[in-house]
């Protein structure tokens, strides 16, 4: 097994970007949570992307992606392997076709900002994802959405690299996406860029539409460092609801609490840690648990985790951009 001076060393002889040691990663996360990535990237180029997966997968190297770090909950302390960021990979091509327009954006491009970007260009189908937070490449692994849309609707072709570091092109009919899923998001894989359809129609309009979505989203909070919502929702119904008809509202661990306004997302009110988030995250779906008998699955993911969730792996707790999350810790 490398030392994490050998593995630095080696990566950085082979990639044009440079490697970081120790880099703290609660900087990267919404929540602000969390500890460091022993070996860190944020490459700008497609063969660093690549080198850094084939290194990765050849040394037997957990391999983590970060996105916006909207909705991951890193672990306390060193995590070991590779952390890979796509912030600095982020640039974006409007491609006319016909009377549609399609986005080329690379997965670090903030989705807040293409959504503003068309609106501007009279293209409809991003309305949804108004005050959504984080990157594309995020927004399309865990098929973000709100009211019933989700990216995936849109979302024509996807361009990954596959966990032995092979480029590979996915197109429509190759992958699905459904809530807050889509089949391209494997341990792993690294999504590098999507094709995004997008319709022409009316400033109006599309305003209007904007408009829809932002009162959607009154009751939930703003300004607080969060993860959104902390839970999917069970069929049917609003996790929101359940923890608040649960009183689950103001429940804390540490300086990890749930918010008063919306029940479904946890604020870190100072210093919290992941650990903190975690069991108060367990503390919240075992009251729904045993007042409804609904299991809520977290919507967020774990990022550097052994064991998250009562033992299981966190992997099949769903995972931002972080492929590799086939190990966490128990906390
Ligand atoms: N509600 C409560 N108490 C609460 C929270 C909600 O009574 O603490 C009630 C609301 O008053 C409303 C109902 O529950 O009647 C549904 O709430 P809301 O409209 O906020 O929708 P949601 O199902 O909780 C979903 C998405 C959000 C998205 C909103 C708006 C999930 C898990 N959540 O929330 O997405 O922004 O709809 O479209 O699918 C996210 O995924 O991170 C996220 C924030």
């Amino acid at each position: 097994m490398m030392s994490r001076g050998e593995i630095a060393d080696a990566l950085q002889g082979l990639l044009r970007c440079s490697v970081e040691r120790d880099r703290p990663l609660s900087g990267l996360s919404t929540l602000g949570v969390g500890g460091w990535a022993e070996c860190y990237a944020e490459p700008t180029e497609l063969e660093d992307f690549l080198v850094l997966r084939r290194f990765s997968h050849r040394e037997g190297l957990p391999f983590h992606v970060v996105g916006g770090g909207s909705n991951v909950v890193f672990a306390d302390g060193p995590i070991p392997g590779i952390v890979v960021s796509t912030r600095r990979w982020n640039a974006v091509r409007w491609l006319p076709r016909e009377d549609r327009v399609v986005a080329d954006v690379q997965a670090g491009h903030a989705l807040a900002s293409l959504v503003a970007a068309s609106a501007k260009r009279g293209l409809t189908g991003l309305e949804f994802a108004l005050g959504i937070p984080g990157t594309v490449g995020g927004a399309v692994v865990g098929n973000a959405g709100a009211g019933g849309r989700g990216v995936g609707d849109s979302l024509e072709e996807v361009l990954s690299a596959e966990p032995d570091g092979t480029l590979r092109r996915w197109r429509t009919g190759e992958f699905s996406c459904s809530y807050r899923r889509c089949s391209l998001s494997e341990p792993g894989r690294l999504l590098l860029s999507c094709k995004i359809v997008l319709g022409l129609a009316p400033r109006g309009e599309i305003e209007e539409n904007m408009e829809r979505f932002r009162s959607a989203r009154r009751i939930q909070p703003h300004g607080g460092r969060s993860a959104g919502c902390s839970f999917k929702n069970p069929d049917g119904e609003s996790a929101g609801r359940l923890l608040d008809r649960c009183g689950c509202k103001g429940m804390a661990v540490g300086d990890a609490v749930v918010s008063d306004s919306h029940a479904n997302f946890i604020l870190n009110r100072g210093r919290a840690t992941g650990g903190d988030v975690l069991s108060l995250l367990r503390a919240c779906r075992r009251r729904v648990f045993e007042r409804t008998g609904v299991l809520l699955e977290p919507e967020v993911r774990f990022l550097g985790w052994l064991y998250a969730w009562d033992g299981e792996p966190a992997a099949n707790m769903g995972n931002e951009m972080d492929e590799g999350n086939e190990t966490a810790r128990r906390v």
